[in-house]
C-alpha cells in the first residue's frame, strides 16, 4: 500500500464580515444571544461568489502550496451540500477553472462531515495505486439555501471554502480514518431538492423553495456523543493516547458542542483549534478552513500528531488522525 501525505492546503473565505449585530436588523437576535450560546461573532456571506467561484481559490491556494501542477491532478473530490447546479458537477467546473485536464472530477455530498469523506476517498485511491495526487476540497456557499427569517438557522451558518493536495509520499501522513452515517436521523438536518414533477404526477408539485431546517437540540446531542466516540476510535486504532495528540481540529459549529466533548474526553479545550468565532459553521469547508489556518499560524510543526474530526446533516461523520 502505498502512504499518503497531505501536501499543502488552502482556504478562501469572502471579503464580506457579517456581525451579530448586523443580523439583530434581520431576524429577532442579538450579539449576547448567539455569542453564549455559540460562540460565534461574525461570518463571511457571499455577496454573488458561488461555490465553484470560492472553492477555485482555495484550490489554486492549495496546489501552490503543494507545489503541483494541474495537469498532475488525478482526481478533483469536492464536498459541498451547495453546488452551484444540479448538472455539472462542482468539481468538473473547478477542473474547467484551473485546467487540470488530466484528473476525473466529481462531487460528494455528506454535509459538514463532506471534508472527511473526500479525505477517505482520496486516501484509498493514492494507497492503492489508482491516483498520485488527488485534490480535495469542502466549499459551501449556504447563505443560499438559509431561510434569512429563521433565527434559530440563518445566524449560525457562513460561506467558504478549503483545499488539500494528497500525494503519495515516503512517510505516512494519514494514520487512521473512520467514518459514519445514520440516516435514521436524517430528519434532524434538511434542504429539500425538487419534488417528481412530470407530466404523469397527478398532484401539483411542491413549490422549489430550498431552505435548512434544522432540529438545533437533536444535532447538539448526537455531536457531542459521535465526537468523543470518534475521537476514541482514531486513538484506539493507531495506538496513540489523547495525551499524544498536540491539536484537534473539530468541525467548527458551537463552542459549546466542543466544550462538551472536552468534558467527556476529560481534556481541555485548549487542545481544539477554534475560528468559529470569525467564519461560524462553514459546513464541509469548516474543518480544511481550521487546519489550513492553524497550518498557516504554524500552529504544527513537523511530526505532531493531529486529530480532524466532524459531524452533519444526513446525519453523518468522521474523523482522521494525521501526523504532519
Ligand atoms: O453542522 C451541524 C449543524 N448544526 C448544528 O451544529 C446545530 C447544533 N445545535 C446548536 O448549536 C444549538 O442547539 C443552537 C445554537 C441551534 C440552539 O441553542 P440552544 O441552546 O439549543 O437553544 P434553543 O433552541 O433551546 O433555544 C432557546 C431559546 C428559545 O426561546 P424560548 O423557547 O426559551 O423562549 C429560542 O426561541 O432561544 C431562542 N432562540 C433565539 N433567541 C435569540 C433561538 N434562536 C435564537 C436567536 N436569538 N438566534
Amino acid at each position: 500500500m502505498n502512504k499518503v501525505k497531505i501536501a499543502g492546503t488552502g482556504s478562501y473565505v469572502p471579503d464580506n464580515i457579517v456581525t451579530n449585530d448586523d443580523l439583530s436588523r434581520l431576524v429577532d437576535t442579538n450579539d449576547e444571544w448567539i455569542k453564549s450560546r455559540t460562540g460565534i461573532i461574525t461570518r463571511r456571506i457571499s455577496q454573488g461568489e458561488d461555490t465553484s467561484q470560492i472553492a477555485t481559490k482555495a484550490a489554486l491556494k492549495a496546489m501552490e502550496k503543494a507545489k503541483v501542477l494541474p495537469g498532475d491532478i488525478d482526481f478533483i473530490i469536492v464536498a459541498t451540500a451547495t453546488p452551484d447546479n444540479f448538472i455539472p458537477s462542482t468539481a468538473c467546473m473547478i477542473q474547467n477553472n484551473i485546467e487540470a485536464i488530466n484528473a476525473t472530477c466529481f462531487d460528494v455530498s455528506a454535509a459538514c462531515s463532506g471534508f472527511i469523506y473526500a479525505m477517505d476517498i482520496a486516501t484509498q485511491f493514492i494507497k492503492t495505486g489508482r491516483a498520485n495526487k488527488v485534490l480535495i476540497i469542502g466549499a459551501e456557499t449556504l447563505s443560499k439555501i438559509l431561510d434569512w427569517k429563521d433565527r434559530s438557522t440563518c445566524i449560525l451558518f457562513g460561506d467558504g471554502a478549503a483545499a488539500a493536495v494528497l500525494k503519495s509520499g515516503d512517510e505516512d501522513g494519514i494514520i487512521s480514518t473512520y467514518t459514519g452515517s445514520d440516516g435514521r436521523l436524517g430528519d434532524a438536518l434538511t434542504c429539500r431538492a425538487v419534488s417528481v414533477n412530470n407530466p404523469y404526477v397527478d398532484k401539483e408539485a411542491e413549490k422549489f423553495n430550498p431552505v435548512v431546517k434544522m432540529d438545533g437540540k437533536e444535532i447538539f446531542r448526537f455531536a457531542v456523543k459521535i465526537m468523543q466516540k470518534t475521537i476514541n476510535k482514531l486513538l484506539h486504532d493507531s495506538g496513540c493516547s489523547i495525551d499524544e495528540i498536540d491539536c484537534i481540529i473539530p468541525h467548527q459549529a458551537n463552542f459549546r458542542i466542543i466544550e462538551a466533548a472536552a468534558k467527556r474526553l476529560n481534556i481541555s479545550t485548549d487542545k481544539f483549534y477554534i475560528d468559529l468565532d470569525k467564519y461560524g459553521n462553514t459546513s464541509a469547508a469548516s474543518i480544511g478552513i481550521a487546519f489550513d489556518e492553524a497550518y498557516r499560524k504554524g500552529i504544527f510543526k513537523h511530526g505532531d500528531t493531529v486529530i480532524l474530526v466532524g459531524f452533519g446533516g444526513g446525519l453523518t461523520y468522521g474523523g482522521s488522525l494525521i501526523k504532519i
